[in-house]
């Protein structure tokens, strides 16, 4: 018994001790830390139960037989973050670079396995050389097993990736397959084939942060929904992102009680919207004068600028935002704002988020650009996530809602519940100037007749009666009480229960 636990204790100081106290200095030189303080930093102090600390690789080739630690290059089991259950597994580069072995992937497969079973959220903290250069193709079928599970955990629970060191070649497809992606600056980095492939094959130079660096992946391409400074801001803000989340998707996402009345009045919306249709102003104003506490949590702020997404809450409740912004490009629809926003808003519907959607939006963004890039499938990606979403969805226009991205913003025939316009709403199929151009094209060489039937159109047009008419907005509220309509709204919608036709899936414009 004696020898057993010396034993014991032996192996897990083995495990603890990773690589050896060179590779963790060398880790910490570049600013990381290990595997195991990153654990300690994203779970409540004391509750990580690891598992499989005493699993080691099966692999005799090119001398492995003679190298094996503890763990296998992963530190894999679950934990609390404030108090809720998640399962967590955390790469250790010292060992092995990260790389995943069979062995290694089985313990990230176990855990998921678990947290498929018991519903809880699934965080990745990668640091990977990739796949096991030693053992081939059984670090293949790794990959693909954890793949296969991150597929099956889709919509199920949530899943999110922290990369904080390399993540290149197929490895980059687990964390393409979770529910968010968020990078730390300078320290990591994601890619297909890294700078010397791209070197040879298309004769660019470029360097690993410029080709898949986090400010690359967080403005670029949106592949990262966020980029933090280090791994300890990076951490600290997932502990505060998973607040928003509920546990699976048959749990209502949690609440969290605020002093915040949900009477509170802004009196300074009210002069949000500029006289002029054509002056911008920040959306965000509205957004942090409308959620609890100014307290906003957005994903992709620097990608798609023309539309804001992310997380707040209303009376305590979760809400996910959707905004078009009219500080960039007017707050058009483009390729990439219509991807980010669809992606979100699916997001929100399958783990049971209401979803509030804040409407000024001119229309798709015209041009050979946009056509040729596909605008019409990557826009339809929007439309069809709105329309099959079954979450409550509240809608507010406060400015323009202009043809086809009208239908498209949570309007009422997308089974918006409640559909709300401010004064200053527009709902047309085009802006006047745009709308007489074309109806009366023969009188164009007459600039006055054409002011004056502009002026007829905007008068027709440019405000929400018409619509409020037909019954497509249900009523014109005071900008100051929108904070106060909209808990209303959720309140009533709380137990809102609606389905679509069965099918085994739908088949979204990808
Ligand atoms: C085995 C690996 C490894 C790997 C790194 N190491 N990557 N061991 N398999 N994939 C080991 C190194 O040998 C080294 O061991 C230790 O980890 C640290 O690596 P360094 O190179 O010293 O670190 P650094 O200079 O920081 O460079 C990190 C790196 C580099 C950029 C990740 O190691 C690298 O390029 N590795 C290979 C990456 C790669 O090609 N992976 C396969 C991709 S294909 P010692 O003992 O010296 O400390 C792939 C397919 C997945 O992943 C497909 C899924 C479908």
């Amino acid at each position: 018994m004696q020898d057993i636990v010396r034993e014991l204790e032996k192996k897990r100081a083995a495990a603890e001790l990773g690589g050896g106290p060179q590779r963790i200095e060398a880790q910490h030189k570049k600013g990381k830390l290990t595997a195991r303080e990153r654990i300690e930093l994203l779970l409540d102090p004391g509750t990580f139960e690891e598992w499989d600390m005493f699993v080691e690789h099966r692999c005799v080739d090119f001398g492995m037989d003679q190298q094996s630690i503890p763990g296998d290059g992963v530190v894999t089991g679950y934990g609390t973050v404030n108090g809720r259950v998640v399962f967590v597994f955390s790469q250790d580069f010292t060992v092995f670079g990260g790389s995943l072995s069979e062995a290694h992937a089985e313990k990230i497969c176990k855990i998921m396995d678990h947290a498929i079973k018991v519903g809880a959220p699934v965080i990745g903290l990668n640091d990977s050389g990739g796949a096991r250069i030693q053992e081939g193709v059984a670090s293949l079928g790794g990959y693909a097993d954890v793949f296969q599970r991150n597929v099956l955990a889709s919509g199920v629970v949530p899943q999110i990736s922290l990369i904080m060191g390399p993540c290149a070649g197929g490895a980059v497809y687990s964390p393409a397959m979770t529910d968010f992606i968020f990078m730390v600056k300078d320290s990591s980095y994601m890619f297909v084939t890294g700078p010397d492939v791209v070197k040879t094959v298309t004769h660019e130079e470029v360097t690993h942060e410029e080709l898949g660096g986090a400010v690359t992946h967080s403005t670029v391409s949106g592949v990262a929904d966020r980029a933090f400074e280090n791994d300890v801001e990076a951490l600290a803000m997932l502990r505060r992102f998973i607040n928003y989340l509920p546990a699976n998707n048959r749990e209502p996402p949690p609440h969290r009680p605020t002093p915040d009345s949900a009477d509170r009045v802004e009196p300074s919306l009210d002069t949000l919207v500029p006289d002029s249709a054509t002056k911008p102003y920040d959306m965000k104003e509205l957004i942090l004068k409308t959620v609890d506490d100014t307290d906003f949590f957005e994903i992709q702020p620097e990608h798609a600028k023309n539309i804001i997404v992310g997380f707040g809450r209303m009376e305590g409740y979760p809400v996910g935002i959707v905004a078009n912004q009219p500080m960039v490009l007017a707050g058009c629809l483009d390729i990439k704002s219509s991807i980010k926003a669809a992606r979100f808003v699916r997001f929100c519907d399958a783990f049971g988020i209401p979803i509030l959607t804040f409407v000024d939006v001119p229309g798709f963004l015209p041009g050979t650009a946009q056509e040729y890039g596909g605008i019409i499938k990557h826009g339809s990606k929007l439309l069809y996530a709105y329309a099959e979403a079954t979450v409550p969805k509240i809608t507010l226009i406060t400015r323009k809602a202009y043809g086809g991205a009208y239908d498209v913003m949570a309007s009422k025939h997308l089974r918006g519940d409640v559909n709300v316009a401010w004064p200053s709403a527009e709902i047309a199929v085009m802006g006047p100037k745009g709308a007489v151009e074309i109806i009366f094209r023969k009188e164009l060489d007459d600039p006055e007749r054409i002011a004056e039937l502009t002026e007829d159109y905007r008068v027709k047009f440019a405000n929400p009666f018409i619509a409020g008419r037909r019954g497509f907005i249900d009523d014109v509220i005071m900008p100051r009480t929108t904070r106060k309509r909209i808990c209303r709204s959720l309140a009533m919608l709380r137990n809102k229960r609606l389905e679509n036709p069965w099918r085994k899936h739908g088949n979204i414009p990808l």
